[in-house]
């Protein structure tokens, strides 16, 4: 099939190949005006987005949209828009298009009702940051605050809505644990570079540069778009993907190595996000996770003094959700995350079939701990650091 705008200079294609190199999945972008905003200049229309029948619902569809609006982002696109069939529309809404009023068809062509839809491109303002990474109740002696049990929090929406603050957080210079200690930690419980590296949760994109720096071939995944356009701005040629990270877009057994750093703490379905890493990860790949250590989200400390007694009220067995605004050197992050007891996330690895081969309890790193405060994070974990291999048995 030829359609007359397909060579145009400025449309372009994407598809997906499958490993043998076979197209599993096609979408064209046209530089056409959309009718219901014939004002707003650099639109695009979206065309023949199609997905091979074998290969539907496994995130095809997801990943090919997902990279057509990072280049319309990184090219200064500012709306997408597409006739979309009725039952296609809960697809793109996801994505935050929207159906414009009014604006059903009927196209003899497919014989089904077709909506307009159209999505605003945002674009990040750029600005001059630094970098980042938290330490909870580290830095601040305000209580965090905990929803009531049961009351849903939409902790993808609390992160989305900060990604602005957690840019500014995570870039600052030796802001955060990240750069003081948690990074030097971290990367020494790494494999070495191999196939594929999936950085699920990766917020403004960090832990990514970094991965790439020593060698790592990297697709970087967060549920929030505000972050991720953040990502991809600092690194236009990095692959990004809006993705839950309890519904990976890739297929099975598509990496050999899975970083969730400082991010499964943060994400609701946790069990969902762990199966979804050992059905990412090939036989005998790692996945390495950094947390909250569960005992650090379970209670705090009495007081400032180094030898503070260490707290927990109610109850370290059960869940719950917890927001905490820390402000330090100037800027201020809230942060939203889910305690769970230790064993949550030991079952979790145990049901996707992962086993552990590193376990590190850790502490404030050395250097920063001439503040009283941190003093006390010297006895006890901040974080947790594991490093999990995939079996080649059938998880039960
Ligand atoms: C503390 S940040 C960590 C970012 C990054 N790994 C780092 O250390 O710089 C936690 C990230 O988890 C992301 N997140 C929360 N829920 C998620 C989900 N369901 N799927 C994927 N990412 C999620 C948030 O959007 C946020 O970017």
């Amino acid at each position: 099939m030829h359609y007359e705008l397909d060579d145009a200079s400025d449309s372009w294609h994407l598809g997906a190949v499958d490993p043998s190199g076979r197209v599993v999945g096609i979408s064209s972008f046209y530089r056409e005006a959309c009718p219901a905003r014939p004002e707003v200049p650099e639109s695009f229309q979206l065309q023949f987005m199609a997905v091979d029948p074998s290969v539907q619902r496994e995130g095809i569809g997801s990943s090919i949209l997902s990279e057509g609006l990072r280049r319309l982002q990184s090219m200064g696109a500012k709306l997408l828009w597409a006739s979309a069939r009725d039952n296609a529309v809960p697809f793109y809404e996801r994505f935050g298009f929207e159906v414009v009023p009014d604006s059903a068809s009927l196209p003899a062509s497919t014989g089904r009702p077709h909506h307009l839809i159209l999505l605003e491109i945002q674009q990040q303002e750029r600005r001059e940051v630094g970098g980042g990474d938290r330490a909870p109740q580290m830095a601040s002696d305000s209580a965090p605050v905990r929803t009531e049990p049961g009351n849903p929090f939409d902790l993808r929406g609390a992160w989305d809505q900060q990604s602005e603050a957690w840019t500014l957080w995570a870039r600052a210079p030796e802001h955060d644990s990240y750069w003081r200690f948690g990074r030097a930690e971290f990367f020494q419980l790494l494999p070495a570079p191999g196939r594929l590296t999936l950085d699920v949760g990766c917020g403004e994109g960090r832990v990514s540069r970094d991965l790439i720096g020593i060698g790592h071939k990297v697709i970087a995944l967060d549920a929030s778009r505000a972050m991720m356009r953040a990502t991809v701005e600092a690194s236009p040629e990095l692959p990004a993907l809006v993705a839950d990270a309890a519904a990976l877009p890739v297929t099975d057994g598509c990496c050999d190595l899975v970083i969730a750093y400082m991010s499964l703490q943060d994400v609701d379905d946790m069990p969902s996000a762990v199966r979804e890493v050992g059905r990412a990860l090939e036989p005998g790949g790692h996945l390495c996770m950094a947390i909250v250590h569960p005992l650090n989200s379970a209670g705090r400390f009495a007081s400032l003094d180094p030898n503070a007694s260490f707290v927990i009220q109610g109850s370290y067995l059960d869940a719950h959700t917890y927001v905490e605004t820390v402000a330090r050197s100037g800027l201020e992050m809230t942060f939203s995350s889910v305690h769970r007891p230790i064993e949550a996330y030991f079952r979790a690895l145990e049901e996707a079939g992962l086993m552990v081969e590193s376990l590190r309890e850790v502490p404030v790193g050395k250097p920063s701990s001439d503040d009283p405060r941190h003093q006390r994070w010297r006895r006890l974990p901040l974080f947790l650091f594991v490093r999990a291999v995939k079996g080649d048995r059938t998880p039960h």
